[in-house]
């Protein structure tokens, strides 16, 4: 098993300097798109401002220069999810959204479990009007959760080796964090939120476990180990590891149902959200690491929050969406320009994109 520390990094490598792509470009089906694109070129033109007060106070490749580069992109995504509660608030649970919400705890390097702040409708609530059609915050949340598994807790089982005991263990903790999933949504593609390489990963680790717990076992004279059996009776892993799982069904890694991770795309399910969830009065929202602002909703315009989000290949349309990019773009090259070369700015299209 890998750390769960390490997926986060590992999903989003160079993100701390990075500013978040827009899952919404143009704003479409927003109650007030032009309000959400010039929202998202300010925030991509704050961030342009910021990196540049860096460079100026602090020297490339520093401690304190870092930590001045992260903070501009923790403020970049907050300001983000901001957009979304002011212009946006009648897609507060959608796949864009959920979306957005994962930029910002992924770039800052949070983790989701123990957010000081949570973040507004994320993930999002059950039964939720115009919602994903996969909880995408309950997905994200089980692959990083430091807390659910305890990771390497198989190893020191016992007294002296026991192989094929210690195998149970890992495909009952494996299980775990499947289930956790699957339980959720078992025919989503998961591809957009990092979820391939994450299960990649888990399968690659319990076939390992399989194969050298395999090899201790027969030099013992024992057999080859199944395909993770203890699965057809899972109590036990309740019982002798302690490792339940949350809903009723065990998934088996070694032995998974054809279709299974899905390979539904992602959609937002029908109906729609007339008033902020919140009401239509002003809010304040605080996010780590000191972002404060007062939300004002935008009016509920019925003929904008009609107009459909153009499937699942987000692609820009309309002037307002050409005139964000163009500012965004622009900020980012600024930013690449003045904090020098050995900056790497990685937008977070190719993962977060729906
Ligand atoms: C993990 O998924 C379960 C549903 O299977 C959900 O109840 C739980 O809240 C999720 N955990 C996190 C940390 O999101
Ligand atoms: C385990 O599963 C593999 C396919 O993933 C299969 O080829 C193999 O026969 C199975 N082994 C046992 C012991 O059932
Ligand atoms: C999942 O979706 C991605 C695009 O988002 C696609 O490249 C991939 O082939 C899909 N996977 C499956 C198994 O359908």
């Amino acid at each position: 098993m890998f750390s769960k520390a390490l997926i986060s990094t590992a999903l989003l490598p160079s993100l701390v300097y990075s500013q978040a792509e827009n899952l919404n470009p143009g704003g479409a089906g927003c109650v007030d798109p032009s309000g959400y694109t010039s929202c998202y070129a300010t925030s991509a033109t704050n961030f342009g401002n910021c990196g540049q007060v860096c460079t100026q106070e602090y020297a490339p490749a520093t401690k304190q220069f870092e930590t001045c580069a992260a903070a501009c992109s923790a403020a970049n995504w907050a300001t983000n999810i901001g957009c979304w509660l002011q212009s946006c608030w009648n897609r507060v649970y959608s796949c864009r959204y959920q979306g957005t919400a994962m930029q910002y705890i992924a770039g800052t390097d949070l983790e989701q479990t123990t957010l000081s702040h949570p973040i507004p409708y994320y993930p999002t609530p059950d039964g939720a009007p115009a919602a994903c059609s996969c909880n995408l915050g309950l997905v994200y949340g089980n692959m990083t959760d430091q807390t659910i598994a305890d990771i390497g807790s198989c190893v020191a089982l016992g007294n002296g080796p026991d192989p094929s005991g210690t195998f149970d263990c890992d495909c009952c903790q494996t299980s775990q964090l499947i289930s956790n999933i699957f339980n959720i949504c078992p025919s989503s593609n998961l591809s957009s939120i990092g979820f391939d390489s994450w299960f990649a990963d888990q399968e690659k680790s319990i076939k390992n476990s399989q194969v050298s717990y395999s090899e201790i076992a027969a030099m013992a004279g024992g057999g080859p180990l199944g395909n993770c059996t203890i699965l057809n009776t899972p109590d036990t892993c309740v019982s002798k590891y302690k490792l339940p799982i949350e809903g009723t069904k065990w998934w088996n890694p070694l032995a998974l149902p054809a279709g299974v991770p899905g390979t539904e795309a992602l959609s937002d399910v029908a109906g729609s959200v007339t008033v902020p969830p919140w009401g239509m009065t002003k809010t304040t929202m605080v996010l780590f690491p000191a972002y404060t602002t007062v939300i004002t909703p935008a009016a509920y315009n019925e003929k904008n929050a009609a107009a459909t989000t153009g499937g699942v290949s987000g692609t820009a349309t309309g002037a307002g969406a050409a005139v964000a990019t163009t500012k965004a773009s622009t900020a980012s090259e600024l930013v690449l320009r003045s904090w020098g070369a050995s900056l790497i700015v990685v937008a977070v299209s190719g993962l977060l994109c729906f």
